[in-house]
């Protein structure tokens, strides 16, 4: 494990130890942190295994505040005792994140979600941690009836959910034996621009195909399917405020922008991209399924989503503006592909 400081730390100031630092949600977050006035004097201490290379999210970091990064593995203990080092409050993000490939990583899957998570709250209950927030997924659902709020019973589809799930009880049960103040968000699929962004989901996903001059390919059974989907600084916003929160302890609440159809997602592509070509697909769908959430639980508490579709979609179309020129597309012209696979939930 390798460890630097940046910044003007001070001391007796509090410690935030943001677990998955370094992925899409993460590095958003910690530069939100960082220039927060809450977190005035805290350091934000990130550990990531950097199983995905995005070193790109530790450069350019807001001077404010006081980082310190720790390239290490929340499965193994001697990583966990020096990410816990005087830790205050756990945003917890590290994960394996991707529904569909979990399919094929099961076993990887649930031992960093399950046993990796289950250490990341044991060690947050050993240090007397103050708050803990665990980053769970509208993908512990599974098909729902109609707009279903917490109290629904999950049934999660893919083995991604199925860990995020099993975390999530772990994590309530602890809470209530420890006395350990956590709470659970449930984000919906995040779209939007952060520097550690993945290409792995529906918007940000079609976003750059659009841009890139590819089509978008949808199963004709999978358009009216609706999803819950968040905007990445919506989704920061909520986990900051679930963290200065202190009367939600054990809770569990949805994080949703807006529940959307893929015919929606694509209306607000064409918006931003008009010539996007749309093929659609007759074949059936085994793994689509259409849930919607409801997420006036949290929004009863004052928090409230900031960011729409059409804001998510337009970030990447600007980050890729070089691309919609005729030129580059032309140039990048190749073989429509299927990418229904990649794109589902997270
Ligand atoms: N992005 C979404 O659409 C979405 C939606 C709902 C919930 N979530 C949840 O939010 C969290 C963050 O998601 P994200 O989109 O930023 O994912 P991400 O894959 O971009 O980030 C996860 C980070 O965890 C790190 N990591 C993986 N295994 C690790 C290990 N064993 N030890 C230490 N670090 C490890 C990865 O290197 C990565 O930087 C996840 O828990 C995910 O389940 C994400």
């Amino acid at each position: 494990m390798g460890g630097f400081r940046t910044g003007e730390g001070t001391e007796q100031g509090m410690v935030v130890l943001v677990t998955g630092g370094c992925g899409y949600i993460g590095s958003k977050l910690i530069r939100d942190m960082a220039v927060h006035p809450k977190f005035s004097g805290t350091t934000i201490r990130v550990i990531d295994n950097m199983m995905r290379e995005r070193y790109v999210t530790l450069m350019d970091l807001p001077t404010k505040s006081d980082f310190e990064f720790l390239e290490g593995d929340i499965r193994k203990d001697e990583d966990m005792r020096n990410a816990f080092r005087d830790v205050d409050m756990v945003v917890d993000l590290a994960g394996i994140t991707n529904a569909p490939i979990s399919f094929e990583r099961k076993e990887l899957t649930f031992d960093v979600n399950v046993n990796g998570g289950r250490k990341v709250i044991e060690y947050a209950v050993k240090s007397d941690v103050e708050k803990f927030v665990y980053s769970s997924t509208a993908s512990v659902y599974g098909p729902t009836k109609g707009i279903v709020d917490e109290t629904y019973h999950c049934k999660p589809v893919s083995p991604y959910g199925e860990s995020k799930l099993q975390a999530e009880v772990f994590c309530l049960e602890i809470s209530k034996q420890s006395g350990l103040d956590v709470t659970v968000l449930r984000l919906g699929t995040v779209h939007g621009y952060s520097i550690g962004m993945r290409f792995d989901t529906v918007v940000d996903r079609f976003a750059y195909l659009a841009c890139a001059g590819m089509p978008l390919t949808v199963w004709e059974s999978a358009r009216m399917e609706k999803r819950p989907y968040l905007h990445v600084a919506d989704a920061t916003d909520a986990l900051i405020f679930a963290l200065g929160r202190s009367d939600i302890k054990a809770q569990t609440y949805n994080v949703i922008g807006e529940n959307a159809s893929m015919n929606r997602i694509i209306d607000v592509i064409k918006k931003e991209v008009p010539n996007v070509q749309v093929t659609v697909t007759p074949s059936p769908s085994l793994n689509q399924l259409s849930y919607e959430l409801d997420g006036s639980k949290i929004e009863r508490l004052g928090f409230r989503p900031r960011k729409s579709l059409e804001d998510g979609v337009r970030e990447i179309v600007e980050k890729f503006h070089a691309l919609l020129g005729s030129r580059a597309r032309h140039a990048r012209r190749i073989l429509p592909r299927t990418v229904l696979a990649e794109l589902s939930e997270s």
